[in-house]
C-alpha cells in the first residue's frame, strides 16, 4: 500500500529518538532468542516495570529453553506467582516441550512454526522475529497500535476486523529493512514513554510533523475507545481449616482460570445467603468435613480481568471427618504456588499465627 505519509522520514525519525532515549531494560542486552520470548510473553498484558524482576528471576531459574522443559509446571508457576494471566505460564511451559522436541531446542524463526506454539499470536511473533532474529515482522502490540492509529488518525472501533487489518498493513509497510528489530522496539517505547494513552506528550514526540492525530487537535481522541462492558461482581466464601500447625489446601485443575495453582477451598455464593452457615454447609458436604471454633477471618477482593471477586473467608478447626484435600504445614506455604488472593489470605494466616492454646 502507499503510505499517506513520508515513509522514510518516518523510520529515520523514530529510530534517531530510539536510539537516543530507549529505555535500558534488561532483555534488551541478551540475543538470546529464549530470552526474548519469554520477556515476550511476561510483556503480554503487563507492564514493563512489572515484568524486570520476574523475568531475572525466570531466567535464573530457567536459563535454557531444555531447563524450563524439564522442570514441573508448579515449580514454573512458583516463579511466575504474582505476575497474573496464568495461562502463560502453562503455555510457556508446553511451548519449551515442543519447542525442545520438534525444534531440536532453537526458537523457531519462521512466522508459521511461531504460531504452532500455544501462547504466541501474530504481534508475539513479530516481536520474536524482528528483536531476536532481525526478520522483518510487524507487530501490533497495545502500543503500536495505539501510536499507529493515531499518526494515521484510522477511524473506526481498533478491534474490529477492518481497523485491525489496516493497522497491521501499516505496521508492515513502515518496517525499515534490516533495522525491525529496532523498529518495532521504537515502537513500543514510543507509545509507553511519549504517545501515551491519556496525555500524549506531542512536543516531545519525533513524529510530531507527520501526525493526524497530532494536527487534528485531539490526539487522545485516537485510537477509538472500546466499549468496555462492565465485568461481573462475583462473590464467595472461602475455608481456612485447621489442624496442628496444617491447613486445608486443593489444588485447581491443570486447565482453566488460575490453573494448577493452590487455594483454600472455595465456592461461589448468589443472593443473601447466610454466608457463614453456607460455607460450613458446604465444608460439610463437598469435603466431608466437620469443624469447630467458626469465626470470620476477613474479607478479601482481587479484580480479574473479567470479573471482581469478593472473598469472604472463614477460620475453623478441623473436628472430625473424612481427609478432602491436602494438609499444609503453614511454614510450608511459602513453597506452593498460590493465586494473589489466596497468597494475602495465606500472609494473614501466618502473621497471625496458629494460637496454640486454643488448639
Ligand atoms: N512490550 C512488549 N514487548 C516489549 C519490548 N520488547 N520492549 C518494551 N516493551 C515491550
Ligand atoms: Fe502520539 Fe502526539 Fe506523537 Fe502523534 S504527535 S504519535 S499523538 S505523541
Amino acid at each position: 500500500m502507499t503510505l499517506p505519509q513520508p515513509k522514510t522520514k518516518i523510520q529515520a525519525e523514530l529510530l534517531r529518538w530510539f536510539n537516543k532515549h530507549h529505555r535500558d531494560l534488561p532483555w534488551r542486552k541478551t540475543k538470546d532468542p529464549y530470552a526474548i520470548w519469554v520477556s515476550e510473553i511476561m510483556l503480554q498484558q503487563t507492564q514493563v516495570a512489572t515484568v524486570i524482576p520476574y523475568y531475572e528471576k525466570f531466567l535464573k531459574t530457567f536459563p535454557t529453553v531444555r531447563s524450563l522443559a524439564k522442570a514441573h509446571l508448579s515449580r514454573v508457576l512458583k516463579v511466575w506467582e504474582g505476575l497474573g494471566y496464568y495461562s502463560r505460564t502453562r503455555n510457556l511451559h508446553q511451548a519449551s516441550g515442543m519447542i525442545t522436541n520438534r525444534f531440536n531446542g532453537k526458537i523457531p524463526d519462521t512466522l508459521k512454526d511461531l504460531l504452532t506454539l500455544p501462547g504466541i499470536g501474530r504481534s508475539t511473533a513479530g516481536a520474536i522475529l524482528s528483536i531476536a532474529y532481525n526478520r522483518e515482522a510487524p507487530i501490533l502490540d497495545g502500543n503500536a497500535k495505539r501510536v499507529l492509529s493515531r499518526l494515521f488518525a484510522t477511524s473506526g472501533n481498533p478491534i474490529r476486523g477492518e481497523t485491525e487489518g489496516l493497522l497491521w498493513q501499516l505496521s508492515e509497510s513502515l518496517l525499515p529493512k534490516g533495522r525491525a528489530g529496532l523498529f518495532n522496539q521504537a515502537l513500543m517505547d514510543l507509545g509507553a514513554m511519549i504517545c501515551t494513552p491519556k496525555d500524549p506528550k506531542c512536543i516531545k514526540c519525533p513524529l510530531c510533523d507527520f501526525c493526524k492525530a497530532h494536527a487534528s487537535g485531539e490526539p487522545e481522541s485516537f485510537p477509538l475507545k472500546k466499549v468496555r462492558k462492565k465485568i461481573p461482581h462475583i462473590k464467595a466464601v472461602s475455608a481456612v481449616i485447621r489442624k496442628d500447625g496444617k491447613v486445608l489446601l486443593r489444588q485447581r485443575p491443570p486447565k482453566g482460570l488460575l490453573g494448577g495453582l493452590w487455594e483454600f477451598p472455595n465456592w461461589p455464593i448468589d443472593g443473601k445467603k447466610d454466608l457463614m452457615e453456607y460455607l460450613w454447609l458446604k465444608v460439610k458436604s463437598d469435603l466431608g468435613l466437620e469443624v469447630k471454633g467458626k469465626v470470620l477471618l476477613g474479607t478479601f477482593q482481587q479484580t480479574y480481568s473479567h470479573f471482581k471477586l469478593t472473598l469472604s473467608v472463614f477460620q475453623g478447626k478441623y473436628l472430625d471427618g473424612e481427609k478432602a484435600g491436602s494438609w499444609v504445614p503453614l511454614r510450608k506455604l511459602h513453597s506452593l504456588p498460590l493465586s494473589r488472593i489466596h497468597r494475602r489470605i495465606s500472609e494473614s494466616i501466618s502473621y497471625r499465627g496458629i494460637d496454640k492454646k486454643s488448639d
